[in-house]
Protein backbone atom coordinates (compact mmCIF):
# COMPACT_ATOMS: atom_id res chain seq x y z
CA UNK A 1 0.00 0.00 0.00
CA UNK A 2 1.17 3.41 -1.13
CA UNK A 3 1.89 5.85 2.00
CA UNK A 4 1.88 8.95 -0.28
CA UNK A 5 1.55 10.95 -3.18
CA UNK A 6 3.03 13.40 -4.67
CA UNK A 7 3.19 15.57 -7.64
CA UNK A 8 5.34 14.38 -10.25
CA UNK A 9 6.88 18.36 -11.32
CA UNK A 10 6.79 19.75 -8.28
CA UNK A 11 7.10 17.15 -5.79
CA UNK A 12 4.05 18.68 -3.27
CA UNK A 13 2.44 15.99 -0.91
CA UNK A 14 -0.68 14.83 -1.24
CA UNK A 15 -3.29 13.61 1.51
CA UNK A 16 -3.43 9.58 0.16
CA UNK A 17 -7.18 9.56 2.15
CA UNK A 18 -9.07 11.17 -0.51
CA UNK A 19 -10.54 11.02 -3.78
CA UNK A 20 -8.54 13.33 -6.36
CA UNK A 21 -6.83 13.96 -9.40
CA UNK A 22 -4.23 16.55 -10.19
CA UNK A 23 -1.21 18.36 -8.22
CA UNK A 24 -3.81 20.84 -6.24
CA UNK A 25 -0.43 23.79 -6.87
CA UNK A 26 0.06 22.83 -10.50
CA UNK A 27 -1.94 20.94 -12.47
CA UNK A 28 0.16 18.25 -13.00
CA UNK A 29 -0.10 14.17 -12.63
CA UNK A 30 0.02 13.03 -8.91
CA UNK A 31 2.56 9.45 -8.17
CA UNK A 32 2.04 7.04 -5.82
CA UNK A 33 5.25 6.55 -3.12
CA UNK A 34 5.82 3.52 -1.19
CA UNK A 35 8.03 2.72 1.86
CA UNK A 36 10.36 0.49 0.42
CA UNK A 37 13.11 0.67 2.60
CA UNK A 38 11.19 -0.90 4.86
CA UNK A 39 9.26 -3.78 2.55
CA UNK A 40 12.67 -4.72 1.05
CA UNK A 41 13.57 -7.63 3.75
CA UNK A 42 10.07 -9.57 3.50
CA UNK A 43 8.90 -8.29 -0.07
CA UNK A 44 11.46 -10.23 -1.92
CA UNK A 45 11.63 -12.00 -5.60
CA UNK A 46 11.49 -15.47 -4.05
CA UNK A 47 8.42 -14.60 -2.23
CA UNK A 48 6.38 -13.20 -4.90
CA UNK A 49 7.57 -16.30 -6.88
CA UNK A 50 6.40 -18.83 -4.17
CA UNK A 51 2.51 -16.67 -4.24
CA UNK A 52 -0.02 -18.54 -6.03
CA UNK A 53 -1.68 -15.31 -6.63
CA UNK A 54 -2.53 -15.53 -11.02
CA UNK A 55 -3.17 -11.66 -11.75
CA UNK A 56 -0.85 -8.84 -11.75
CA UNK A 57 -1.91 -8.90 -7.90
CA UNK A 58 1.50 -10.75 -7.13
CA UNK A 59 3.03 -7.82 -6.40
CA UNK A 60 0.31 -6.62 -3.71
CA UNK A 61 3.06 -4.47 -1.85
CA UNK A 62 3.50 -2.17 -4.41
CA UNK A 63 -0.31 -1.62 -5.54
CA UNK A 64 -3.01 0.52 -3.98
CA UNK A 65 -5.14 -1.60 -1.84
CA UNK A 66 -4.01 -2.17 1.91
CA UNK A 67 -5.51 -5.74 1.94
CA UNK A 68 -6.14 -8.40 -0.68
CA UNK A 69 -10.11 -8.62 -0.20
CA UNK A 70 -10.54 -4.79 -1.20
CA UNK A 71 -8.97 -5.67 -4.78
CA UNK A 72 -11.57 -5.39 -7.83
CA UNK A 73 -9.62 -8.21 -9.53
CA UNK A 74 -10.54 -9.36 -13.22
CA UNK A 75 -7.45 -11.74 -13.17
CA UNK A 76 -5.54 -9.02 -15.14
CA UNK A 77 -1.86 -9.34 -15.58
CA UNK A 78 0.37 -12.55 -15.57
CA UNK A 79 0.06 -12.39 -19.63
CA UNK A 80 2.74 -14.48 -21.88
CA UNK A 81 5.97 -12.83 -23.20
CA UNK A 82 5.97 -14.85 -26.75
CA UNK A 83 9.28 -15.84 -27.99
CA UNK A 84 9.00 -14.71 -32.20
CA UNK A 85 10.12 -17.88 -34.24
CA UNK A 86 12.87 -16.45 -36.60
CA UNK A 87 10.54 -16.44 -40.15
CA UNK A 88 10.05 -14.24 -42.58
CA UNK A 89 11.02 -10.90 -41.75
CA UNK A 90 11.09 -11.95 -37.83
CA UNK A 91 14.20 -13.78 -39.31
CA UNK A 92 16.53 -10.34 -38.89
CA UNK A 93 16.30 -10.72 -35.11
CA UNK A 94 17.50 -13.24 -32.38
CA UNK A 95 16.36 -12.68 -29.48
CA UNK A 96 12.67 -11.18 -30.10
CA UNK A 97 9.70 -11.49 -27.76
CA UNK A 98 5.78 -10.12 -27.72
CA UNK A 99 4.52 -9.39 -24.33
CA UNK A 100 0.66 -10.02 -25.41
CA UNK A 101 -1.74 -7.87 -23.31
CA UNK A 102 -4.25 -9.49 -25.33
CA UNK A 103 -4.67 -12.18 -22.96
CA UNK A 104 -6.26 -9.28 -20.70
CA UNK A 105 -9.55 -9.27 -19.31
CA UNK A 106 -11.09 -6.92 -22.11
CA UNK A 107 -8.83 -7.98 -24.03
CA UNK A 108 -6.05 -4.90 -23.50
CA UNK A 109 -3.70 -3.91 -20.96
CA UNK A 110 -5.62 -1.00 -19.78
CA UNK A 111 -7.60 -3.63 -17.57
CA UNK A 112 -4.50 -3.51 -15.29
CA UNK A 113 -4.89 0.32 -14.83
CA UNK A 114 -8.29 0.18 -14.56
CA UNK A 115 -7.86 -2.53 -11.93
CA UNK A 116 -5.87 -0.49 -9.60
CA UNK A 117 -7.94 3.16 -10.23
CA UNK A 118 -11.54 1.41 -9.30
CA UNK A 119 -9.88 -0.78 -6.02
CA UNK A 120 -8.86 2.58 -4.82
CA UNK A 121 -11.67 4.60 -5.77
CA UNK A 122 -13.82 2.13 -4.34
CA UNK A 123 -11.91 2.07 -1.14
CA UNK A 124 -12.26 5.87 -0.83
CA UNK A 125 -15.82 5.98 -1.41
CA UNK A 126 -16.30 6.27 -4.57
CA UNK A 127 -20.19 5.65 -6.00
CA UNK A 128 -19.70 7.00 -9.77
CA UNK A 129 -17.18 7.15 -12.08
CA UNK A 130 -16.49 8.98 -15.48
CA UNK A 131 -14.27 8.87 -18.50
CA UNK A 132 -13.90 10.18 -22.11
CA UNK A 133 -12.51 7.42 -24.17
CA UNK A 134 -12.65 6.35 -27.58
CA UNK A 135 -11.87 2.18 -27.25
CA UNK A 136 -10.09 -0.11 -24.77
CA UNK A 137 -10.15 2.19 -21.78
CA UNK A 138 -14.09 2.31 -22.26
CA UNK A 139 -14.43 -1.26 -22.10
CA UNK A 140 -11.65 -1.76 -18.92
CA UNK A 141 -13.85 1.06 -16.86
CA UNK A 142 -17.02 -0.53 -17.68
CA UNK A 143 -16.10 -4.13 -16.41
CA UNK A 144 -13.93 -2.94 -13.40
CA UNK A 145 -16.80 -0.70 -12.13
CA UNK A 146 -19.75 -3.53 -13.20
CA UNK A 147 -17.53 -5.38 -10.43
CA UNK A 148 -17.33 -2.99 -7.99
CA UNK A 149 -20.55 -2.01 -8.34
CA UNK A 150 -20.08 1.99 -9.25
CA UNK A 151 -21.97 3.55 -11.95
CA UNK A 152 -19.89 4.61 -15.02
CA UNK A 153 -20.66 7.80 -17.43
CA UNK A 154 -18.56 7.23 -20.80
CA UNK A 155 -18.29 10.55 -23.03
CA UNK A 156 -17.44 8.85 -26.50
CA UNK A 157 -16.43 10.03 -29.97
CA UNK A 158 -19.37 9.26 -32.57
CA UNK A 159 -16.53 7.52 -34.52
CA UNK A 160 -15.21 4.79 -32.27
CA UNK A 161 -15.85 1.54 -33.44
CA UNK A 162 -18.68 -0.50 -33.15
CA UNK A 163 -16.45 -3.42 -30.82
CA UNK A 164 -16.18 -0.76 -28.46
CA UNK A 165 -19.25 0.38 -28.08
CA UNK A 166 -21.47 -2.45 -27.97
CA UNK A 167 -18.58 -4.12 -25.21
CA UNK A 168 -19.63 -1.10 -22.77
CA UNK A 169 -23.04 -1.16 -23.55
CA UNK A 170 -23.62 -4.45 -22.79
CA UNK A 171 -21.27 -3.86 -19.38
CA UNK A 172 -24.17 -1.56 -18.18
CA UNK A 173 -22.24 2.08 -18.65
CA UNK A 174 -24.02 4.77 -19.56
CA UNK A 175 -22.70 5.57 -22.60
CA UNK A 176 -22.55 9.18 -24.77
CA UNK A 177 -21.55 9.22 -28.45
CA UNK A 178 -20.30 12.75 -28.54
CA UNK A 179 -20.28 14.81 -31.92
CA UNK A 180 -16.34 16.06 -31.64
CA UNK A 181 -13.25 14.73 -30.37
CA UNK A 182 -11.96 12.98 -27.27
CA UNK A 183 -10.71 16.20 -25.77
CA UNK A 184 -14.84 17.38 -26.00
CA UNK A 185 -15.44 14.15 -24.28
CA UNK A 186 -12.89 15.61 -21.52
CA UNK A 187 -14.68 18.64 -21.27
CA UNK A 188 -18.09 16.87 -20.83
CA UNK A 189 -16.37 14.85 -18.23
CA UNK A 190 -15.41 17.73 -16.08
CA UNK A 191 -18.31 19.13 -16.00
CA UNK A 192 -19.99 16.30 -14.91
CA UNK A 193 -17.48 16.42 -12.49
CA UNK A 194 -18.21 19.24 -10.75
CA UNK A 195 -21.82 19.22 -11.35
CA UNK A 196 -22.90 16.05 -10.14
CA UNK A 197 -19.67 14.64 -8.47
CA UNK A 198 -18.27 12.00 -10.36
CA UNK A 199 -15.09 10.33 -9.97
CA UNK A 200 -13.14 11.38 -13.14
CA UNK A 201 -10.66 8.40 -14.48
CA UNK A 202 -8.98 10.22 -16.98
CA UNK A 203 -5.36 8.67 -17.96
CA UNK A 204 -2.78 10.35 -15.81
CA UNK A 205 -5.49 12.52 -14.04
CA UNK A 206 -6.35 9.60 -11.74
CA UNK A 207 -2.85 8.70 -10.16
CA UNK A 208 -3.59 5.19 -9.79
CA UNK A 209 -4.00 3.78 -13.58
CA UNK A 210 -0.40 3.88 -13.95
CA UNK A 211 -0.12 1.86 -10.68
CA UNK A 212 -1.37 -0.83 -12.58
CA UNK A 213 0.25 -0.58 -15.48
CA UNK A 214 3.60 -0.46 -13.83
CA UNK A 215 3.37 -4.14 -12.95
CA UNK A 216 3.60 -4.77 -16.77
CA UNK A 217 7.91 -3.77 -15.78
CA UNK A 218 7.94 -5.65 -12.97
CA UNK A 219 6.27 -8.56 -14.97
CA UNK A 220 9.11 -8.58 -17.43
CA UNK A 221 11.88 -9.11 -14.60
CA UNK A 222 10.48 -12.14 -13.84
CA UNK A 223 9.31 -13.49 -17.32
CA UNK A 224 13.21 -12.72 -18.66
CA UNK A 225 14.80 -14.31 -15.71
CA UNK A 226 12.45 -17.52 -16.20
CA UNK A 227 13.12 -17.86 -20.09
CA UNK A 228 16.86 -17.63 -19.33
CA UNK A 229 15.98 -20.16 -16.69
CA UNK A 230 18.01 -17.36 -13.93
CA UNK A 231 17.60 -16.72 -10.38
CA UNK A 232 18.02 -13.70 -10.88
CA UNK A 233 15.95 -10.86 -12.32
CA UNK A 234 16.89 -10.12 -15.93
CA UNK A 235 15.58 -6.78 -17.86
CA UNK A 236 15.70 -7.00 -21.78
CA UNK A 237 17.91 -4.50 -23.87
CA UNK A 238 15.16 -2.79 -25.23
CA UNK A 239 11.52 -2.21 -24.76
CA UNK A 240 9.12 -0.92 -28.00
CA UNK A 241 5.75 0.75 -26.63
CA UNK A 242 2.89 2.06 -28.52
CA UNK A 243 2.78 5.28 -27.12
CA UNK A 244 -0.79 7.74 -26.55
CA UNK A 245 -0.90 9.07 -22.84
CA UNK A 246 2.22 7.11 -22.11
CA UNK A 247 0.73 5.74 -18.89
CA UNK A 248 2.46 2.43 -19.54
CA UNK A 249 5.92 3.50 -20.40
CA UNK A 250 6.01 5.80 -17.26
CA UNK A 251 4.51 3.40 -15.31
CA UNK A 252 7.46 0.49 -16.18
CA UNK A 253 9.82 3.23 -15.59
CA UNK A 254 8.95 3.44 -12.12
CA UNK A 255 8.64 0.11 -11.67
CA UNK A 256 12.61 -0.69 -13.08
CA UNK A 257 12.67 1.91 -10.23
CA UNK A 258 11.02 0.61 -7.45
CA UNK A 259 12.72 -3.04 -8.06
CA UNK A 260 16.11 -1.82 -7.84
CA UNK A 261 15.34 0.48 -4.56
CA UNK A 262 14.05 -3.34 -3.45
CA UNK A 263 17.65 -4.48 -4.22
CA UNK A 264 15.69 -6.71 -7.03
CA UNK A 265 17.72 -5.48 -9.94
CA UNK A 266 20.93 -3.01 -10.32
CA UNK A 267 21.29 0.28 -12.19
CA UNK A 268 20.74 -1.66 -15.82
CA UNK A 269 17.64 -0.28 -17.76
CA UNK A 270 16.36 -1.34 -21.05
CA UNK A 271 16.71 1.41 -23.82
CA UNK A 272 12.86 2.38 -23.98
CA UNK A 273 11.43 3.15 -27.35
CA UNK A 274 8.64 5.17 -28.40
CA UNK A 275 6.54 4.17 -31.29
CA UNK A 276 3.56 6.69 -32.68
CA UNK A 277 1.90 7.13 -35.44
CA UNK A 278 2.70 9.58 -38.52
CA UNK A 279 -0.75 11.12 -38.38
CA UNK A 280 0.05 11.68 -34.45
CA UNK A 281 3.12 12.00 -33.43
CA UNK A 282 3.47 15.09 -30.71
CA UNK A 283 6.12 12.78 -28.37
CA UNK A 284 8.18 12.29 -31.43
CA UNK A 285 8.51 15.43 -32.59
CA UNK A 286 9.12 16.97 -29.25
CA UNK A 287 11.97 14.56 -28.57
CA UNK A 288 13.59 15.21 -32.35
CA UNK A 289 13.45 19.27 -31.20
CA UNK A 290 14.93 18.13 -27.62
CA UNK A 291 12.23 20.11 -26.38
CA UNK A 292 11.25 19.19 -22.63
CA UNK A 293 7.19 19.41 -23.24
CA UNK A 294 5.31 18.65 -26.29
CA UNK A 295 2.87 20.71 -28.78
CA UNK A 296 -0.11 19.68 -29.28
CA UNK A 297 -0.15 17.95 -32.29
CA UNK A 298 -2.32 19.57 -35.78
CA UNK A 299 -5.02 17.17 -37.05
CA UNK A 300 -4.25 14.49 -34.72
CA UNK A 301 -5.46 11.17 -37.58
CA UNK A 302 -4.72 7.47 -37.92
CA UNK A 303 -6.39 4.20 -37.35
CA UNK A 304 -4.76 2.99 -34.55
CA UNK A 305 -7.00 4.91 -31.94
CA UNK A 306 -4.87 4.15 -28.81
CA UNK A 307 -2.56 6.17 -30.42
CA UNK A 308 -4.80 9.03 -31.27
CA UNK A 309 -3.43 11.39 -28.61
CA UNK A 310 -2.16 14.65 -29.60
CA UNK A 311 -1.63 16.28 -26.21
CA UNK A 312 -0.62 14.13 -23.56
CA UNK A 313 -0.24 15.93 -19.81
CA UNK A 314 1.93 12.99 -19.02
CA UNK A 315 4.55 14.29 -21.86
CA UNK A 316 7.40 15.90 -19.57
CA UNK A 317 7.63 12.37 -17.93
CA UNK A 318 7.71 10.19 -21.11
CA UNK A 319 10.29 12.66 -22.50
CA UNK A 320 12.52 12.16 -19.20
CA UNK A 321 11.93 8.38 -19.87
CA UNK A 322 13.46 8.41 -23.25
CA UNK A 323 16.25 10.76 -22.54
CA UNK A 324 17.22 8.87 -18.92
CA UNK A 325 16.99 5.75 -21.03
CA UNK A 326 19.32 6.43 -24.40
CA UNK A 327 16.05 5.66 -26.20
CA UNK A 328 14.62 7.15 -29.33
CA UNK A 329 11.15 7.45 -31.04
CA UNK A 330 9.51 6.60 -34.11
CA UNK A 331 6.86 7.47 -36.36
CA UNK A 332 5.05 4.78 -38.58
CA UNK A 333 2.46 5.57 -41.49
CA UNK A 334 -0.86 3.46 -41.12
CA UNK A 335 -0.65 1.46 -44.28
CA UNK A 336 2.27 0.34 -42.56
CA UNK A 337 1.06 -0.50 -39.53
CA UNK A 338 -1.52 -2.46 -40.95
CA UNK A 339 0.96 -4.60 -42.89
CA UNK A 340 2.69 -5.12 -39.40
CA UNK A 341 -0.54 -6.29 -37.64
CA UNK A 342 -1.29 -8.69 -40.75
CA UNK A 343 2.68 -9.73 -40.24
CA UNK A 344 2.14 -9.81 -36.78
CA UNK A 345 -0.81 -12.23 -37.56
CA UNK A 346 0.65 -15.11 -40.55
CA UNK A 347 4.20 -15.21 -38.91
CA UNK A 348 3.57 -15.28 -35.18
CA UNK A 349 0.15 -16.23 -34.61
CA UNK A 350 -0.85 -13.14 -32.94
CA UNK A 351 -4.02 -10.89 -34.09
CA UNK A 352 -2.94 -7.63 -32.68
CA UNK A 353 -4.29 -5.08 -32.10
CA UNK A 354 -2.58 -1.60 -34.82
CA UNK A 355 -0.37 -0.27 -32.23
CA UNK A 356 1.23 -3.36 -32.12
CA UNK A 357 1.47 -3.50 -35.62
CA UNK A 358 3.15 0.11 -35.07
CA UNK A 359 5.56 -1.17 -32.44
CA UNK A 360 6.77 -4.27 -34.70
CA UNK A 361 7.22 -1.94 -37.83
CA UNK A 362 9.25 0.05 -35.88
CA UNK A 363 11.67 -2.58 -34.85
CA UNK A 364 11.82 -3.13 -38.44
CA UNK A 365 12.96 0.35 -38.67
CA UNK A 366 15.36 0.44 -35.89
CA UNK A 367 17.23 -2.78 -37.34
CA UNK A 368 17.41 -1.65 -40.94
CA UNK A 369 19.25 1.79 -40.00
CA UNK A 370 21.57 -0.29 -37.50
CA UNK A 371 20.35 1.72 -34.11
CA UNK A 372 19.39 -2.23 -32.79
CA UNK A 373 21.87 -5.23 -32.84
CA UNK A 374 19.82 -8.17 -34.09
CA UNK A 375 21.58 -10.17 -30.79
CA UNK A 376 19.92 -7.59 -28.45
CA UNK A 377 16.86 -8.86 -26.48
CA UNK A 378 14.25 -7.01 -27.62
CA UNK A 379 10.74 -6.63 -26.60
CA UNK A 380 7.57 -5.61 -28.17
CA UNK A 381 4.32 -4.64 -26.72
CA UNK A 382 1.18 -6.19 -28.08
CA UNK A 383 -1.08 -3.66 -25.83
CA UNK A 384 -4.72 -5.66 -27.14
CA UNK A 385 -6.44 -7.79 -29.12
CA UNK A 386 -7.06 -7.43 -32.73
CA UNK A 387 -10.40 -8.98 -32.68
CA UNK A 388 -11.82 -5.28 -31.58
CA UNK A 389 -10.50 -3.84 -34.74
CA UNK A 390 -11.92 -6.07 -37.25
CA UNK A 391 -13.69 -2.84 -38.84
CA UNK A 392 -9.93 -2.32 -40.30
CA UNK A 393 -9.89 -5.29 -42.33
CA UNK A 394 -13.05 -6.17 -44.21
CA UNK A 395 -12.78 -9.15 -45.98
CA UNK A 396 -12.13 -9.03 -49.44
CA UNK A 397 -11.73 -11.28 -52.47
CA UNK A 398 -13.20 -14.43 -50.74
CA UNK A 399 -14.04 -17.46 -52.65
CA UNK A 400 -17.61 -18.78 -52.32
CA UNK A 401 -18.59 -22.16 -52.66
CA UNK A 402 -21.78 -24.36 -53.93
CA UNK A 403 -21.60 -27.28 -51.56
CA UNK A 404 -23.34 -28.95 -54.43
CA UNK A 405 -21.19 -28.58 -56.74
CA UNK A 406 -18.97 -31.85 -56.74
CA UNK A 407 -15.91 -29.84 -58.62
CA UNK A 408 -16.07 -27.06 -56.09
CA UNK A 409 -12.87 -27.99 -54.26
CA UNK A 410 -11.24 -28.26 -57.73
CA UNK A 411 -11.32 -23.93 -57.34
CA UNK A 412 -9.50 -23.80 -54.43
CA UNK A 413 -7.29 -26.44 -54.71
CA UNK A 414 -3.37 -25.58 -54.93
C1 LIG B 1 -4.27 -0.80 -27.80
C2 LIG B 1 -3.62 0.43 -27.23
N1 LIG B 1 -2.29 0.57 -27.32
C3 LIG B 1 -1.65 1.65 -26.82
C4 LIG B 1 -2.35 2.68 -26.22
C5 LIG B 1 -1.58 3.84 -25.65
O1 LIG B 1 -1.34 3.61 -24.30
P1 LIG B 1 -0.74 4.70 -23.30
O2 LIG B 1 -1.85 5.62 -22.95
O3 LIG B 1 -0.22 3.95 -22.11
O4 LIG B 1 0.35 5.40 -24.03
C6 LIG B 1 -3.74 2.56 -26.07
C7 LIG B 1 -4.51 3.63 -25.41
O5 LIG B 1 -5.66 3.84 -25.65
C8 LIG B 1 -4.39 1.42 -26.59
O6 LIG B 1 -5.72 1.25 -26.47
Amino acid sequence: MHTSLVCASCRKPHAIDRLQNLCTACGLPLLAEYDLASLAGRFTVDAVRRRSERSMWRFLEVLPAADADDVVSLGEGQTPLLPCVARGPFDAFENLYIKDEAFNPTGSFKARGMSAAVTRAKALGAKTVALPSAGNAAGAATYYAAKAGLQCFLFMPEDTPPANITECVVGGARVSLVNGLISDCGKLVRQGVERFGWFDLSTLKEPFRIEGKKTMGYELAFDLADAAGSERLQLPDVVFYPTGGGTGLIGMWKAFDEMQRLGWIGAERPRMVVVQAAGCAPIVRAFEAGAERAEMFPNAHTVASGLRVPGAIGDFLMLKVLRESRGTAVTIGDDELLNGVRELAQYQGVYACPEAGAVWKAAVKLRESGWLDPAERIVLFNTGSGLKYNHLFPPSGLQRLDHRDPACLERIAP
